[in-house]
């Protein structure tokens, strides 16, 4: 296998680069570059277990590869599948565009959770595109409404993604994973339904212009994208013929906070079915009540002690919050490796993307920690390449600077074998 300096360098030359701009990911040319020397034939098929914005569909797709992606936040369906569009979707897209001006607007809910950002005209305005887009207002559920939506449609509720972020830049900090509320009223968005639409328009037929000069031969099948977790992904045993991925950061970056404006477009039922999502996410910030102490045998030697360092740190609310937020995160990363290797053909390949990181004055050494949860889950390290890597999520967190001179961090791409 190929391997290259995972980090995105070169956007303007990349696939679809304008589709998304998700912080986390690797390249699409590492992506290209795993994939096409992975040996691979027709019927194999890859598997991204943490497919975010979808890099790893998107490069197997455009090389003509089966492949499956599994998230559990739903807004990341939606953009890895808008990405699996091709120009069979431009012809449906551009009626749906046309059918903007002929939905009427209805008062909105009160507890409609864009009215955080947004005065009553953005709300109706956001509200009368999503219509369009999804016809039926009978969705029980996030994931009823996210499962019915076909590639076109998720170019759509890109386009709106994208549009609404572009009226929330003085709400978006430095730190891509968190989004600030305005501290009134008078704060809040403000925009008719002409000026958005405007806006809408002209980022749908961006992203059609690039369908258009989009040249591959895609698979017959596009890329299966599903809501659900690493920690139980919905596929069979000896299943796939390469993971390419890269799990949640270990920074508590709050992958649900990330992408609270999409979350918001996509809610059905005020803000409970936000929280829901956030709430299941590895890395979440919130945490349980009550945790088990796991045992060196569930989550290896080094997840152990780190967990126990983290725990007798003087640090405040080391021991009590920090240490329930690692544990579940280091518990739903070693059932997800046990689950990755499950459903690994023998021989299969897994290529994973990692970065080291800090906490406080504690060395998270990422890399080795899942190089010793593969081989407990049967796995066998066959190369491991370490970048240096400047600027990167360590750096995300101000505090811990004050605790650590050096904030260089290394992007570790491992290889395992079944
Ligand atoms: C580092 S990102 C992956 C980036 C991706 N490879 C890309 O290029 O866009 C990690 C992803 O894991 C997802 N995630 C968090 N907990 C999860 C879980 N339990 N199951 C599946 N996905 C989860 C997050 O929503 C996030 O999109």
């Amino acid at each position: 296998m190929l391997v290259i300096n995972p980090k995105r360098v070169n956007e303007e030359i990349e696939e679809k680069p304008y589709w998304y701009n998700y912080y986390a990911g690797y390249s699409h040319s590492f992506a290209k570059s795993i994939i096409e020397t992975a040996g691979l034939n027709e019927s194999s098929i890859i598997l991204d277990p943490w497919n975010g914005a979808g890099t790893t569909t998107l490069m197997s797709s455009v090389i003509g590869h089966k492949s499956v992606g599994v998230d559990l936040n739903p807004v990341m369906k939606i953009i890895a599948t808008a990405k699996q569009a091709n120009r069979s979707d431009i012809g449906i897209i551009e009626s749906k565009l046309l059918g903007l001006p002929a939905v009427r607007a209805k008062k909105e809910r009160a507890d409609d959770p864009l009215f955080l950002w947004f005065r009553d005209s953005g709300v109706t305005a956001i509200r009368r595109v999503e219509r369009a887009i999804v016809k039926s207002s009978k969705f029980v559920s996030v994931s009823a409404k996210v499962e019915s939506l076909e590639a076109s449609e998720c170019v759509l509720y890109t386009a709106l993604f994208n549009c609404v972020r572009t009226y929330l830049k003085d709400f978006i900090p430095s730190n891509p994973t968190w989004i600030k509320k305005p501290k009134n009223d008078d704060d809040k968005v403000d925009v008719g339904w002409k000026e958005f639409k405007a806006r809408y328009t002209s980022l749908v037929l961006d992203m059609l212009n690039g369908l258009r000069v989009e040249e591959h031969i895609w698979p017959a099948d596009r890329a299966l994208v599903n809501v659900a977790s690493s920690t139980r992904l919905p596929l069979p045993n000896d299943h796939v013929d390469l993971v390419l991925t890269s799990p949640p950061y270990c920074t508590r970056i709050d992958y649900g906070v990330a992408t609270l404006p999409e979350l918001a477009v996509i809610s059905i039922i005020g803000t409970s079915d936000i929280d829901d999502v956030r709430r299941s996410l590895m890395g979440t910030t919130t945490v349980p009540k009550k945790v088990d102490a796991p045992t060196a045998g569930e989550v290896g030697e080094l997840c152990f002690k780190f967990l126990e360092d983290v725990k007798a740190h003087s640090s405040k609310a080391s021991g009590t919050y920090y240490y329930k937020n690692l544990l579940q995160y280091f518990t739903g990363l070693s059932r997800s490796i046990l689950e990755v290797s499950r459903v690994m053909r023998p021989n299969a390949s897994f290529v994973c993307v990692v970065q080291d990181s800090f906490y406080k004055d504690l060395h998270c050494d990422l890399p080795s920690m899942i190089v010793e949860l593969g081989g407990m889950a049967g796995l066998k390290l066959d190369q491991r390449h370490d970048f240096v890597s400047k600027q990167n999520m360590v750096n995300l967190n101000a505090r811990s600077k004050s605790y650590r001179k050096e904030t260089t961090a290394y992007e570790c791409v491992l290889i395992f074998v079944k």
